[in-house]
């Protein structure tokens, strides 16, 4: 569904990243892991068309259609299926939920934008609860389940989340988690970039390491979450002490 052939993104005067190659799959959660500043908030603006590649290709192939990513513009994408959460959760706080629902169909015109609500409102019972109140006075983690509605009152087929469980609280983090893996299962495919590694791996099927804006590391997150570079940078487990020597032995 998408490709990314070797590119190699500028920001300013510098390098971001450099030959990043992956692919997502129809029908995956692709998590893409990575130290602060290793270029994975880059890589999703690079796909939802925000930053340029200066080498290399991007290209996603949505309902029987192919689209050179690197030229359309940001709309465009999102038309051609892709749709992008950010990072930070940005909701349109004086304006209610429903309005800030309403936003994310802002491209179509097919009179379903009701049925769509609703179903976001099944996807996320709090907002039904809290349609008519201000997206500013929700707490945190609801306002990531608004942004991430609204991310996909657009229809993606790609959906493309930046950190949603940043600053959660873990009951919080558990259910987007769980919200993340049902949008999957009902037909939206999910590139995933997060700090929290644990539970990305718990819930990916395939999964990428980006350091300093280059892929170090990728295969399925089983295999991942097992490799002793995952668990030592992002997993916090220790590494495994040496094997005793000979003259360990004499002290116990
Ligand atoms: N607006 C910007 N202009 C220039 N450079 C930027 C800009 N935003 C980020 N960078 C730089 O680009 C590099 C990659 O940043 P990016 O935000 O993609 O990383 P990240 O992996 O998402 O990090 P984080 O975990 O902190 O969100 C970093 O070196 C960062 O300093
Ligand atoms: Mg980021």
């Amino acid at each position: 569904m998408l490709w990314l052939d070797a590119i190699d993104v500028w920001r300013g005067p510098s390098q971001v990243l450099r030959q990043v190659s992956l692919r997502v799959e129809a029908g995956e959660i692709v998590t893409l892991l990575g130290a602060n500043g290793a270029g994975k908030t880059s890589t999703l603006l690079t796909v939802s068309g925000h930053l340029r590649p200066r080498a290399g290709r991007a290209r996603l192939a949505a309902a029987g259609r192919e689209a050179d990513l690197a030229r359309l513009a940001p709309p465009q994408i999102v038309a051609a299926g892709v749709a992008h959460c950010p990072e930070g959760r940005q909701v349109f706080g004086g304006m209610t939920v429903l309005e800030n629902l309403r936003l994310g169909a802002f491209l179509r015109r097919d009179g379903e934008e009701r049925a769509d609500i609703d179903r976001m409102m099944g996807l996320f019972p709090i907002l039904r609860e809290r349609s008519s109140g201000l997206a500013g006075q929700l707490s945190g983690g609801e306002q990531m389940m608004l942004a991430m509605a609204r991310a996909l009152m657009s229809r993606p087929r790609l959906l493309l989340l930046d950190e949603p469980s940043l600053g959660l609280a873990p009951q919080m983090v558990e259910r987007i988690f769980d919200v993340i893996t049902r949008i999957r299962d009902t037909g939206t495919t999910v590139l995933l970039v997060e700090q929290n590694a644990a539970m990305a791996l718990e819930i990916a099927d395939r999964a990428y390491v980006l350091e300093s804006g280059e892929i170090q590391l990728s295969g399925p997150a089983a295999t991942l979450v097992d490799d002793p570079r995952v668990q030592e940078a992002y997993l916090g487990v220790l590494p495994a002490p040496a094997e005793p020597g000979p003259a360990d032995g004499r002290l116990s």
